[in-house]
């Protein structure tokens, strides 16, 4: 199954790729976690994203695009990933459909109170990644978790802005191509997974 998980700053697409991951046995393909083990790395792309991470700007297309080319053309990736946070604009979706082809499309519909509330509660765990809103330490690692440097509430503004101008385009893109599929992201963690899992399972006996 090739996926997409599409969906505003904070609406649940890592909490929901990593069920996806987990229960479809599909490779989770998240742009925002790459490019931040690159920032930590200090590689050449974590330099130069750096500034447009905390700013809540987006990436250039052309890098982000080669990047998740790169991920796609591995054998065990190709027809089983579900993607998170790409593609991010018209041009990226664009550059997508030369690379491969889409099954489904998921978008998860959650008005901005909830999420920017969600996101300031954020916290991560440095080893394991999976994110938290109830705790400080991570119960599987037992590690002090951390806040995202674009998690304060001037980056997310601008992340919201940028995501209503550059990404929710993608909805219409994505629903004249006949492959959208609308959740509500409104609902509880399960809920809203039992709501993909049934489009995920449309179609099998
Ligand atoms: P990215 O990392 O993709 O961030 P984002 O799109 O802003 O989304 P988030 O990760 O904040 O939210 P999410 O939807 O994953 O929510 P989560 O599941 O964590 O991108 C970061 C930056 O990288 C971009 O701003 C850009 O600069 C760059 N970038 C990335 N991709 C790019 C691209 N393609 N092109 C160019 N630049 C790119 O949930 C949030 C919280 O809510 C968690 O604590 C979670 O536990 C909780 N939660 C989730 N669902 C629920 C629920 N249903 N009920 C209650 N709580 C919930
Ligand atoms: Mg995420």
């Amino acid at each position: 199954m090739r996926l997409i998980l599409l969906g505003a700053p904070g609406s649940g697409k890592g909490t929901q790729a990593q069920k996806i991951q987990e229960n479809f046995n599909l490779v989770h393909i998240s742009t925002g976690e790459i490019i931040r083990e690159n920032l930590k790395n200090k590689t050449q792309t974590g330099l130069l994203a750096e500034s447009i991470i905390n700013k809540g700007d987006l990436l250039p297309d052309e890098l982000v695009v080669e990047m998740v080319k790169d991920i796609l053309s591995k054998q065990e990736v190709k027809d089983n990933f579900v993607l998170d946070g790409f593609p991010r604009t018209i041009k990226q979706a664009e550059a997508l459909d030369k690379i491969t082809q889409i099954d489904k499309v998921i978008f998860i519909d959650v008005n901005f109170d909830y999420t920017k509330d969600r996101i300031l509660k954020r916290r991560t765990c440095p080893l394991c990644k999976k994110t938290y809103s109830d705790t400080l330490v991570c119960p599987n690692c037992n590690v002090t978790l951390i806040m995202r440097s674009d998690d304060n509430e001037e980056t997310i503004n601008s992340r919201f802005k940028v995501y209503e101008e550059q990404t929710k385009p993608l909805v219409n893109y994505y629903k004249q191509k006949n492959l959208l599929y609308k959740v509500d992201g409104s609902k509880t963690i399960e809920q809203v997974y039992k709501q993909i899992e049934f489009i995920l399972n449309e179609g099998k006996v």
